[in-house]
């Protein structure tokens, strides 16, 4: 279809940094769907040149910059007719933070003032999205009296800066800081638990997933953080708030949650639906709970469903069968499970 025809691009041209990974890569079927035209700059360090992306590239209007945002060249080349910047682009996951807290400190503050500089730049930019985490509320649970639902606008305590889980919650935090003061038109979001499709292999939901796919008759399904709770947002439910928030007047120069409200639910109900939903049965071995993994997380959504008028509303049942389906062909295809 031609962009005439489709009349692509009219509702303006999107940027998304790391739009190779997850969020990133529903978020483009989203913006499509409204019709924008998407570039998706990403190095192709975590996301990954799949199905899934091929049929984003087959969309017209829709093209993959394969480029390290940290490189001072792209900067110097990248268009300037970009409307919406949504930044999500940044070392993350447990196991890379734990192992590289220096660099996580120092890549995704370079990464973050890469975007804005490029923001900065664009003739007519109505907003400037950046991804921050539910882990700035990491410090105010352990030190202070957390309301769960949490909402945003809560003090903000910091844990330890000498834990390197630390890194990743306060690059994010030093970021919100660096976008509030850019006085780009701006949103900042705090992602809670999305999950889905193509979210990778280092999440609880994939992980648990593979592990009772795998089970062996009789074998029991080990669980860590058994009595930890969190509040899961199915990642459709995630790229409706987020292209909705991006477009809303309203949205504008706001902190908000971007999650679902619940249910809360325990490791172990977690567990158990995943069992249920690979058709398996088994008892659960609690295993300890991961270093500086909360015990709580659950977002208080009533701000972002005054802005956008949308509440996350798919049940974690179906979620998490959408997510078996996709993960399923995988785990067949693989012989071994993946390393933890
Ligand atoms: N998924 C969640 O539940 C969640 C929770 C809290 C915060 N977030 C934040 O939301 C954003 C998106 O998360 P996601 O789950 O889609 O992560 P993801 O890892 O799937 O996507 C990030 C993408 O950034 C790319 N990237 C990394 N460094 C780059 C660089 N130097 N140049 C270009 N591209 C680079 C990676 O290749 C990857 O495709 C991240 O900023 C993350 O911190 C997500």
């Amino acid at each position: 279809m031609s962009s005439q025809r489709s009349g692509r691009g009219e509702a303006g041209t999107a940027l998304i940094t790391g739009g190779a990974g997850f969020i990133g890569g529903f978020l483009c079927r989203k913006l499509v769907a409204r019709g924008f035209r998407v570039h998706l700059l990403d190095n192709l360090s975590r996301g990954r040149r799949d199905a899934f992306l091929l049929e984003r590239l087959a969309s017209d209007g829709v093209e993959l910059l394969e480029q390290d945002l940290g490189d001072p060249e792209f900067g110097a080349r990248a268009g300037v007719d970009y409307s919406h910047i949504f930044h999500f682009a940044a070392i993350l996951g447990v196991q890379q933070v734990l192992e590289h807290p220096y660099a996580t400190l120092r890549t995704n503050v370079a990464l973050l003032e890469a975007a804005l500089d490029l923001a900065r730049r664009q003739r007519a930019l109505e907003r400037f999205v950046f991804a921050s985490t539910s882990e700035v509320y990491a410090g105010s649970l352990e030190h202070l009296d957390l309301p769960i639902p949490t909402p945003e606008e809560v003090p903000l305590a910091l844990p330890d800066l000498g834990r390197p889980r630390t890194a990743y919650m306060l690059s994010k935090l030093y970021g919100e800081a660096l976008v509030r003061h850019s006085e780009l038109p701006q949103t900042i979001v705090r992602p809670h638990n999305v999950y889905g499709p193509r979210m990778g292999n280092a999440h609880v939901i994939p992980q648990l997933l593979e592990r009772a796919h795998r089970l062996a008759p009789g074998e029991a399904l080990e669980v860590f953080s058994v009595d930890h709770s969190r509040c899961f947002c199915f990642v459709e439910d995630a790229v409706e708030m987020l292209a909705r928030v991006a477009l809303e007047p309203r949205g504008r120069g706001r902190v908000l949650n971007l999650g679902s409200p619940g249910p809360e639910i325990r490791m172990d109900a977690l567990a158990e639906l995943i069992l249920r939903t690979v058709g398996r049965t088994a008892v659960i071995a609690p295993r300890p709970a991961t270093p500086g993994s909360p015990a709580r997380r659950c977002p208080d959504m009533r701000e972002m469903e005054a802005v956008t008028g949308f509440r996350a509303a798919t049940r974690l049942e179906e979620g998490v069968r959408r997510t078996y389906e996709w993960y399923r062909p995988e785990f067949e295809s693989r012989p071994e499970a993946t390393a933890p």
